[in-house]
């Protein structure tokens, strides 16, 4: 007897979706369209020859181990090197609080495992990333979201309002948020873990910009400000791994070295570490040995941190590429947020124009971007239509002018033709 496949799925399948983002980039690989979509580094500044020579010593010293089946926590030279990496951060902590994921992308679907039953509720900023909402929506997840504004989650009236749905976790992204660019004040930061101690109610601290600022002072990580971390990580403290906490840190290796490594990493309290490796076993048993080995090889010595500043540099000029380019072609009702870091600014069109609607044109016109509604939990309800994600660090810097100034015209257009709809008709005079 033949049944059809839809009958055969499970129940949480109904709430997951493909990713825009993955679709779209799918356009991105037509030769002459100009991308501000994906999140994609700069191509130029992967250290290819450094990862050639890295995995030439690797297989020449340790071949047969980087081959081999490991261990699920991970390598442990580089939990190692991600222990020391964090401390110049104020992160203080051990091997033992460190899980080696497959991308950051896999640990948000570990915590998902881990801490979720169907209607559970997480508060996210509104817009967020959506990676993590296509994660914990298999998990049968709900969401309360709160604004952010230029200093990142407003913790107002709203945010209290959205603490009443009891949330299982709430999920920040404190520094040049994906998808808008902002980034979470100083001030705000101490509220937050105030709050988040005081409710008992943990972060989830997504951090994979982090290393990318191009302007300012480094602003200390939501773990590191964690009292009950920094009671049992204080210096001449026990020297153990940490038991408690309220924050969960994930950081990844994607913006700083390469994506297609698919290397990340989470430190939390020993406890949770536990429980994600249980959940990782089943999934993918562990992060390919070989990747981890050659990353490892490649970053130690110092190299990673030299790197580091090319990226900033080429990224920089991106940015203000692009901000400079908006600031000549964009009409006046358009308004754009000016990141210190990270790869992404976020645009606000006027109310009436709907994004996904101005994709096609500019697609027309050999441009893409993302439209903002996907980064929108509750995107069925209208909210952030008119907004929209550009993407500064993969497209060449002409490329960028160009591409800004074509949507420019799109965007001049658009606005002309909805100002002459609004115009009232003359009455005609008998
Ligand atoms: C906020 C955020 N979290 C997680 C990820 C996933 O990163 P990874 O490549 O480490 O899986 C991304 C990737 O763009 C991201 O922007």
């Amino acid at each position: 007897m033949t049944c059809p496949w839809t009958r055969r799925y499970a129940q949480r399948m109904q709430g997951m979706s493909g990713s825009i983002i993955r679709e779209l980039l799918k356009l991105t690989e037509q030769p002459d369209i100009i991308s501000f979509a994906g999140g994609l580094p700069a191509p130029e500044v992967f250290p290819v020859a450094q990862f050639e020579a890295a995995t030439q010593r690797v297989l020449a010293n340790h071949g047969a181990q980087a081959l081999q089946y490991s261990t699920t926590e991970g390598y442990r030279p580089l939990r190692e090197y991600i222990v020391q990496k964090m401390s110049r951060y104020g992160i203080q902590t051990r091997p033992e609080n460190v899980l080696i994921t497959s991308g950051a992308q896999q640990a948000l679907d570990l915590i998902g495992k881990v801490m979720l039953d169907p209607g559970d509720v997480i508060l996210t900023e509104q817009p967020t990333y959506m990676g993590a909402l296509q994660a914990w929506r298999a998990y049968q997840a709900d969401y309360v979201t709160v604004p952010v504004d230029d200093d990142g989650i407003c913790l107002d009236e709203r945010f209290i309002e959205a603490l009443r749905a009891g949330p299982k976790f709430m999920y920040i992204l404190p520094n040049f948020q994906n998808p808008a660019g902002v980034t979470l004040s100083l001030e705000r930061r101490r509220k937050l873990v105030q709050i988040a101690d005081h409710y008992g109610i943990p972060i989830i601290e997504d951090d994979p910009y982090g290393d990318l600022r191009y302007e300012g002072e480094h602003l200390p990580p939501l773990i590191a400000m964690d009292a009950d971390f920094q009671e049992e990580t204080r210096p001449n403290g026990n020297g153990r791994s940490f038991t408690r906490g309220d924050v969960i840190y994930l950081g990844t290796f994607s913006k700083t070295l390469a994506p297609g490594l698919r290397l990340g990493w989470m430190v939390a309290p020993e406890e949770v570490i536990k429980r994600c490796v249980m959940a990782k076993q089943g999934m993918d048993l562990h992060t390919s040995t070989f990747s981890q080995m050659v990353a490892y090889e490649v970053a130690r010595d110092g190299f990673l941190d030299e790197h580091k500043l090319l990226i900033r540099q080429v990224y920089r000029e991106r940015r203000d590429v692009m901000l400079a380019a908006m600031e000549e072609h964009f009409p006046l009702g358009v308004y754009w947020t000016r990141p210190s870091g990270g790869l992404f600014l976020w645009v606000t069109l006027p109310d009436w124009m709907d994004a996904a609607e101005l994709l096609k044109t500019a697609i027309e016109n050999k441009v893409a971007f993302v439209p903002g509604a996907a980064f929108h939990p509750n995107a069925s309800e209208g909210v952030g239509h008119n907004t929209a994600r550009f993407n500064f660090s993969n497209a060449q810097p002409a490329q960028i002018e160009e591409g800004i100034r074509r949507l420019g015209q799109v965007l001049t257009r658009a606005m002309a033709e909805h100002h002459e709809d609004q115009i009232e008709p003359e009455p005609v005079l008998a």
